[in-house]
C-alpha cells in the first residue's frame, strides 16, 4: 500500500480560474515546483484543459493535482480520496474535473475553489476512470465492480446503472453522446444506448484486456489499447477495426496510455517500456518515437494545438513533450547552479522573471536547461545559441531581440508570435508587468552580475 504522505497545499487557496500565465503568481518567496514534480506516488492520468491552460493529474498518493501548462507550477492539491486516485478528467468547460478512485468514489470538484461538489457513491469495487459527455451534463464511471454508472454533471445525482460482462477499465461517450463504450479485462469492448440502457454490440479483437479507450470527436471512431501489445481504431457504426497498430512485440510492450490528436489524425500510444509512439491513422505507419520515461507510461495526452503530448508515469512525474524536436520541456529548477540575482533584486520585473528562470540559465556556463541559455540575448539575433537545438519556428527567423520582441512575445504569447515554437507559456496579459519584466531582462543580459 501507498503512504499518505503531508503534502504541501499552500496554493490551494488561489482561485483558479484566475490562474492565466504569470497573473496568478505567488511571489518569489515560494519554492518553485518546475516540471509537473510533486507527486508522492506514480502517476496514474493526466489531462489537459480544452484552452490548454491547466493540466491534472492524479496519483496513487492519493491526491490529483492541477498545474499551469505553461509554467510546468502546482496550481492546487485535490485531497479528499481515502486510496490512489486512478483517473482525472476535466469537463469540457473547464469548470469541473472528475477523479476516481481504489476508495469505490468519483468525485467532481469545482475548480474556481479546488473544493469537492459531488462524491459519487454507488460502486462496489475500484473505480478506474471516468469520462463527460461532449455537452457537459452527463459523467460516466467504470469499476471494477462490472458496472457502469452515469451521474448528472450538475447535481450529482445516480442516473443509471449498467451492468457489464467483466471488470471496467476505461468508459467513453460515441455517437454524439448516445452510447457509451466501456473496455476491461475481457478485451471487448461493449456498447450501450444511454437513453434505454440498451445492448448495442461489441467490438471484437483485442486477445487480452482493454486498458485505454478515446473517442474521437463527434464519437464515430474508437481508438483502444490493450496489454495485448496493440492499438485499434474501431468505425463504431460497423463495429470494425479500421487499424491494428503493434506498439510492440515484446513482453514488455503492454500499451496502458492513448491519445488522440485534436485532429484525429494522429494517435500516441506508451505503456510498459516507457516509449512513446506517435501514430499516422490514416497510413498505420508511425511518425515517430520517443524514450520518455525508464518506467510503466499510465497515460498519455496532446495539447489541443497537437503539438505537446504529456505523459504520466511509475517514476511519479509527469513530462511535458515537443512531439517535433521530441525535447523534453521543463527541466528541475534545482539544477540550476547558476547565479541567481533575481532572487535579491528590487527590480519590478525580476519577480516575474523566476517563472522565466525554470528553463532559460542566465549564462552559457551554467547547466543547460530545457530552453536557450539567455547571456547576450538582448540585442541577439533568434535561435543562436550554437548547439541548442531550436524548434522549426525559430530556426528560419532573423530578428533580433530587443525591448519590442521581446514585449511582443508575451504580448501575442509565443504560441502567437512564433507559430510552432516549443516553449509551451502564454501571455502576460498585464502590459505594464510585461514591460518591467522586459526591461529587466535587459538588465540582466547586458549588466555584469
Ligand atoms: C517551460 C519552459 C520555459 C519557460 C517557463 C520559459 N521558456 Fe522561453 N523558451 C523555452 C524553450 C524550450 C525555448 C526554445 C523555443 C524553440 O526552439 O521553439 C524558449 C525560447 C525563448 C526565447 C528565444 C531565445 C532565442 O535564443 O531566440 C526567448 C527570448 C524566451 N524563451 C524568453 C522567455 C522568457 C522571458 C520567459 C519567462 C517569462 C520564458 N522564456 C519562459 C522554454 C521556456
Amino acid at each position: 500500500m501507498p503512504i499518505q504522505v503531508s503534502l504541501p497545499i499552500q496554493a490551494r487557496a488561489i482561485a483558479l480560474a484566475s490562474i492565466l500565465f504569470l497573473t496568478g503568481m505567488v511571489g518569489a518567496s515560494l519554492p518553485l515546483r518546475a516540471d509537473l514534480i510533486g507527486h508522492g506516488g506514480m502517476v496514474r492520468a493526466v489531462d489537459v484543459s480544452s484552452d490548454g491552460a491547466l493540466v491534472i493529474t492524479a496519483s496513487f498518493d492519493f491526491t490529483a493535482r492541477i498545474w499551469d501548462f505553461g509554467t510546468q507550477a502546482e496550481v492546487a492539491v485535490l485531497d479528499a480520496h481515502e486510496g490512489p486516485v486512478t483517473g482525472a478528467v476535466f469537463s469540457p468547460d473547464g469548470k469541473r474535473a472528475i477523479t476516481t478512485s481504489d476508495d469505490k468514489t468519483a468525485i467532481i470538484w469545482d475548480l474556481a475553489t479546488a473544493k469537492v461538489l459531488h462524491r459519487l457513491i454507488g460502486h462496489g469495487h475500484k473505480v478506474m476512470a471516468a469520462s463527460v459527455s461532449e455537452d457537459g451534463t452527463l459523467a460516466a464511471t467504470g469499476s471494477w465492480d462490472k458496472t457502469v454508472r452515469l451521474w448528472d454533471m450538475a447535481t450529482g445525482a445516480p442516473v443509471a446503472v449498467i451492468e457489464q460482462p467483466s471488470p471496467v477499465n476505461d468508459v467513453a461517450f460515441v455517437r454524439g453522446g448516445e452510447w457509451i463504450a466501456a473496455g476491461g479485462h475481457d478485451g471487448k469492448v461493449s456498447l450501450w444506448s444511454i437513453a434505454d440502457g440498451s445492448f448495442q454490440g461489441t467490438l471484437e479483437g483485442h486477445l487480452q484486456g482493454i486498458t485505454k479507450m478515446v473517442a474521437a470527436p463527434g464519437g464515430e471512431r474508437l481508438l483502444t489499447a490493450s496489454i495485448d501489445r496493440t492499438l485499434r481504431l474501431w468505425d463504431i457504426a460497423r463495429r470494425d477495426a479500421l487499424k491494428v497498430l503493434y506498439h510492440s512485440d515484446t513482453r514488455a510492450g503492454q500499451v496502458f496510455a492513448a491519445a488522440l490528436s485534436p485532429d484525429g489524425a494522429r494517435a500516441l500510444s506508451a505503456g510498459r517500456d516507457g516509449r512513446l509512439v506517435e501514430w499516422d491513422l490514416a497510413s498505420g505507419e508511425i511518425v515517430r518515437t520517443i524514450p520518455v520515461h525508464d518506467k510503466i507510461v499510465w497515460a498519455t495526452r496532446y495539447t489541443p494545438n497537437g503539438q505537446f503530448a504529456l505523459t504520466a508515469s511509475a517514476d511519479e512525474s509527469t513530462a511535458v513533450w515537443h512531439l517535433e524536436t521530441g525535447d523534453r520541456i521543463g527541466l528541475r529548477a534545482e539544477d540550476n547552479k547558476g547565479p541567481q540575482p533575481w532572487l535579491t533584486s528590487e527590480h519590478p520585473g525580476a519577480h516575474l522573471f523566476t517563472k522565466c528562470a525554470n528553463c532559460h540559465a542566465l549564462d552559457a556556463r551554467s547547466a543547460s536547461r530545457s530552453g536557450p541559455h539567455f547571456e547576450g540575448l538582448w540585442g541577439r539575433r533568434v535561435g543562436a545559441v550554437q548547439g541548442y537545438k531550436y524548434s522549426g519556428a525559430l530556426q528560419n527567423k532573423s530578428f533580433t531581440w530587443n525591448e519590442k520582441t521581446l514585449f511582443d512575445l508575451f504580448d501575442k504569447g509565443p504560441d502567437k508570435f512564433l507559430p510552432g515554437t516549443k516553449m509551451p507559456v502564454q501571455r502576460v496579459p498585464d502590459k505594464d508587468q510585461l514591460a518591467n519584466l522586459v526591461d529587466y531582462l535587459r538588465v540582466l543580459t547586458t549588466e555584469k552580475h
